[in-house]
């Protein structure tokens, strides 16, 4: 019997591969991770700097991994063996990160769904309180339950295919996400908000602080600190480094130009992390003030944002608060659905079993992993010190192997592969088959061999470090 019996699938036009890779792309690290960061890092100036390096070392890395996975036509573990015999291993690696990352994706995406029942059901007083978020995530069975809800959602989707799963779900699902996000953002630039002594801040004002760089303060040393920040966004945003590109290329159609479909994905992925911004820090800075921008952090979406709405009144509020979470479910459900098919292409391409019957197998094994990451807020918790400084559970343990450590590896050898090993033509044949045009071809080498591995250097040391 051969391995490889199945038809391999396909997008079937250029707009399904671009919604469908978006949604992967577009998901909690642009609407929950995006903002703060910004706030942190000096509003504009991070937001200059973000968009400089999606558009040259994003652009680079994701081109590089769209032309292994349309050009090897495999998915991610094996398609980095199939370039290069030494570099299976990265290829396993860029399959078990997204293994991994599932299973405390799933428990996000429950937790999501657990919200936005609360705002549903009009408790979103409940939600508002103090130490809410810390009582459900500790509670026995609640995170349980949405996880597996959650899980099963992508899982159908994923069982039906790229064809019939995951290309209609993300036509429906992706104009949908968009409508939303803009509808926000518009409404959170109309809000206005003043406190017991008089001062009113409206939402405006918050919209400075978002876009106007502030430069107070910067240093060479904090300025490179953004730098370093804005580069782990940009691969985290744009699903680089975790098999997802490769996986969803080797179902792009021949005669698509890869480099416009990048293009398009970047901005589509880069818009919505805009508003995010535009919805977010003008919100919490009305109802909060700048304290509630830098107490926000990563409990901003479950912490700060409910009282937020709480905040609005209760008609208001519990709109807009549904209107939120159904946003966040729908970019966190099509970015898990680009996980789950990494994983499950893999199984498909080694067992030769069908479609169904790895999804099967594969769900029910990060059904158990994701119930160990609930399990690690009650039963098995512990506090272990992360080598970056920070206290982990084993979600943010999981987060740290992942994100901090395998990637920046992934994505650097990959640059040394593609630059240096293969050479940048490898991947420029591939991107102009048929006479299309590689955008950015002069900018592409010299990112690919120079700079994209100097920075990913960089990201490694600090990121795993915390240096
Ligand atoms: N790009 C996604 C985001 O911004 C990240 C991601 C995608 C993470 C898929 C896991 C799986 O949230």
């Amino acid at each position: 019997m051969t391995t490889h019996t199945h038809k391999k699938s396909s997008f079937g036009s250029k707009l399904g591969f671009v919604l469908a890779t978006a949604g992967s792309a577009v998901g909690l690290g642009n609407l929950w991770r995006f903002p703060y960061t910004a706030a942190k890092d000096g509003g504009g100036l991070f937001l200059v700097v973000y968009l400089v390096l999606v558009f040259t070392l994003g652009y680079t890395v994701m081109t590089s991994e769209m032309a292994l996975g349309r050009r090897t036509y495999k998915s991610a573990l094996n398609a980095y063996k199939e370039a290069h015999p030494k570099f299976g291993w990265v290829g396993k690696l860029a399959f078990i990160v997204p293994a991994i990352i599932l299973t405390y994706y799933v428990v996000i995406g429950g937790w999501v769904l657990q919200y936005l029942v609360l705002f549903l059901t009009g408790a979103y007083g409940e939600a508002a309180t103090d130490g809410y978020f810390t009582s459900f995530i500790t509670s026995q069975w609640a995170p349980i339950f949405f996880m597996l809800v959650f899980l099963a959602l992508t899982a159908v989707i994923i069982a039906l295919g790229v064809e019939k799963g995951i290309e209609p779900a993300s036509k429906a699902l992706m104009p949908a996400l968009i409508v939303l996000a803009i509808g926000i953002a518009i409404f959170s630039l109309t809000l206005s908000n003043t406190d017991a002594d008089g001062t009113t801040r409206t939402g405006l004002d918050g919209l400075a602080i978002f876009l106007v760089p502030n430069l107070e303060g910067v240093t060479v040393s904090t300025f490179l600190r953004i730098v370093m920040d804005a580069v782990g966004q940009a691969f985290f945003s744009l699903s680089l480094a975790m098999g997802i590109m490769v996986t969803y290329s080797s179902y792009m159609r021949k005669e698509d130009n890869l480099s416009t479909n990048a293009l398009q994905v970047i901005s589509i992925d880069t818009l919505v992390a805009f508003l995010a911004g535009v919805m977010i820090i003008p919100a919490v800075f009305v109802f909060m003030g700048t304290d509630g921008l830098s107490a926000a952090g990563p409990s901003l979406m479950f912490i700060s944002l409910p009282k937020v709405f709480a905040a609005m009144g209760p008609v208001v509020g519990t709109i807009v608060g549904v209107a939120f979470f159904a946003l966040v479910l729908l970019a966190a459900l099509t970015s898990c659905v680009s996980i789950l098919e990494v994983v499950v292409a893999g199984g498909m391409e080694t067992t030769n079993y069908t479609r169904k019957r790895v999804t099967l197998v594969c769900t029910l094994i990060a059904a158990v992993g994701a119930i160990v990451v609930c399990l690690g807020y009650n039963v098995f918790y512990f506090e272990l010190a992360l080598p970056n400084g920070s206290t982990a559970q084993i979600l943010d343990l999981f987060d740290y192997v992942t994100n901090s450590v395998l990637m920046p590896i992934i994505a650097l050898v990959s640059c040394i592969l593609f630059g240096w090993v293969l050479k940048p033509n490898w991947v420029t044949d591939e991107a102009e088959t048929g006479g299309a045009k590689f955008y950015l071809k002069g900018l592409f080498r010299v990112m690919i061999r120079y700079i994209a591995p100097i920075l990913l250097a960089v990201l490694l040391i600090q990121s795993a470090l915390g240096l």
